[in-house]
């Protein structure tokens, strides 16, 4: 008999809300599914949890990114996680109460002072900025090179090369690698301040 673990149907409960999601909204929610565990280590990896002490997650969609950074952060660290959708929102709110929940990236910094976070060390997204205007995308990276402290890193996997001539004029360092093991396969991209 084949049966599932609780986290195998949590795992189908997801990406049916997600495929509902992208369905209603394909150019916010950007892909099919959620990523993968493979693209959710290699976007995690570079990251010194002791040290961490103020990270945002920018379009958490169900929750991927946001399941390890609850098992690895540290205890002191704020986490401000962003998701525009109320329903994929509510759900990770639900499971992990102890962050702190926003709406829209665009008001990142406003948001991020409002629990008392100056700067962040860490900012990781799933943002799908090939899919943003222009204009949005922009203010949104503004925003987060604003906010980082001057070591921060940020953090964001991309299915193309797209966002990499924008990326490098802004940060000393751009290191990008590629995760097979996803739908669609992608790029995450490393950027050092
Ligand atoms: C490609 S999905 C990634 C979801 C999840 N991080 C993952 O990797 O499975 C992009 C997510 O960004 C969210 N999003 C798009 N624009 C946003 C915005 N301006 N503010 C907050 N979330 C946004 C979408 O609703 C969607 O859940």
């Amino acid at each position: 008999m084949n049966l599932k673990t609780a986290e195998d149907c949590l795992n189908l409960s997801e990406r049916m809300i997600f495929l509902k999601k992208f369905i209603e909204a394909p150019s916010q929610v950007g892909s099919l599914t959620p990523s993968s565990r493979f693209l959710a280590n290699k976007m995690l990896e570079c990251i010194d949890w002791n040290t961490v002490r103020a990270l945002a997650e920018l379009g958490a969609g169900t929750g991927i990114f946001t399941k390890y950074i609850y098992r690895l952060k540290h205890p002191d660290c704020k986490v401000a996680v962003f998701e525009k959708d109320k329903v994929m929102r509510s759900e990770i709110a639900a499971r992990y109460s102890k962050l702190s929940y926003f709406e829209d990236v665009l008001y990142l910094t406003q948001n991020v002072k409002s629990i008392g976070i100056k700067s962040l060390d860490v900012v990781v997204s799933g943002l799908p900025f090939a899919l943003i205007e222009e204009s949005v995308r922009e203010n949104i990276i503004e925003q987060v090179i604003k906010i980082l402290k001057p070591k921060g890193i940020f953090v964001a996997f991309q299915y193309s090369l797209q966002m990499k001539p924008l990326l490098l004029k802004k940060y000393s360092q751009v290191d990008i690698s590629f995760v097979p093991f996803n739908f669609p396969p992608a790029f995450v991209y490393v950027c050092h301040k």
